[in-house]
């Protein structure tokens, strides 16, 4: 078993209620008791239903919201209580890829300066022509035309745009990454494209990430183990390929069941991949 990079243990996360007509309702339990590992450089999937606290839990691991019971431990060290500016050095280690790269691009700046301005931002790069000369370089192996690089968001294919947003993590050479639904509305062989990225990339830069998503078959394709989320608790986790063998729980079996039959198989990806991306 790898060593641990990131870990949750034992987080409860609990959202204060607006006080309503009938006075104040108290908070609300999202995540209770919830323990997740991440090793270096693997890959763990988090699934469950829609609101089962997937997002919140990926939020409550990089630090973007607080905890209200257990620890948040990073290479060892608690970091639960770490003030935003204790945070500051680790916030380039810690990436977040959105489900929806429209949202996460400002439509008013050119791919050049989305993918260089965090890279300068954290120092990555000593100026703007060491950040472009990088960008040039992963986009040529994501297999992005450079003429991208003049271009807005909008002038972009949804594949493109999601493979910006990995380039622009990938450039500022994280240690992890959460991948919150990143493939969810691409077509299947983009959503292979993708996927195929980030495998490679994982591999290559020894990433550790935390794969998100409601789509087992893609958590199948991609992740080593695998996290069942249900109503906030964890009620299963193991190795991608016993989990999904052999689920113990009813609920992670109702999921399986949910699956599409055609991809149910772990090889969809390395099939459907229309342009394989490696080093
Ligand atoms: N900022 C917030 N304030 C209050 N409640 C919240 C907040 N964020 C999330 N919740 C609630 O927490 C629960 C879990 O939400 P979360 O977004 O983590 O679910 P999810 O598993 O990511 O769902 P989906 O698959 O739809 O993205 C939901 O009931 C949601 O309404
Ligand atoms: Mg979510």
């Amino acid at each position: 078993m790898s060593e641990d990079l990131l870990v949750a243990q034992n987080i409860d996360v609990s959202f204060a209620q607006r006080s309503g007509l009938f006075g104040v309702v108290p908070a609300s339990k999202v995540l209770q008791g919830v323990t997740v590992r991440v090793g270096r450089g693997e890959t763990v999937g988090i699934v469950g239903e829609s609101g089962s606290g997937k997002t919140t839990l990926g939020r409550a691991l990089l630090r973007l919201i607080d905890v209200t019971a257990g620890r948040i431990s990073f290479e060892g060290r608690d970091i639960t209580r770490l003030s935003e500016t204790e945070m500051r050095p680790l916030r380039r280690r810690m990436q977040l890829i959105f489900q929806d790269p429209m949202a996460s691009l400002n439509p008013r700046h050119t791919i050049r300066r989305i993918v260089t301005e965090p890279m300068l931002f954290h120092r990555v790069a000593i100026n703007q022509t060491d950040a472009e000369r990088s960008a040039r370089a992963i986009f040529e192996r994501f297999n992005l035309p450079l003429a991208c690089l003049a271009r807005y968001p909008h002038e972009l294919s949804g594949g493109q745009r999601q493979r910006v947003c990995i380039a622009r993590v990938a450039l500022l050479a994280p240690d992890f990454v959460l991948a919150d639904e990143i493939v969810s509305g691409l077509d299947v062989s983009t959503q292979a494209q993708v996927l195929n990225l980030l495998k490679a990339l994982s591999r290559d830069l020894g990433l550790s990430m935390a794969f998100i998503s409601h789509d087992l078959s893609v958590v199948r394709a991609i992740c080593d183990r695998v996290y069942v989320l249900q109503a906030g608790r964890i009620v299963e986790d193991g190795l991608c390929e016993d989990v999904f063998a052999a689920p113990k729980s009813d609920y992670t079996r109702a999921l399986l069941d949910a699956i599409p039959l055609p991809r149910i198989d772990a090889g969809w990806l390395d099939r459907s991949s229309v342009a394989q991306v490696s080093a």
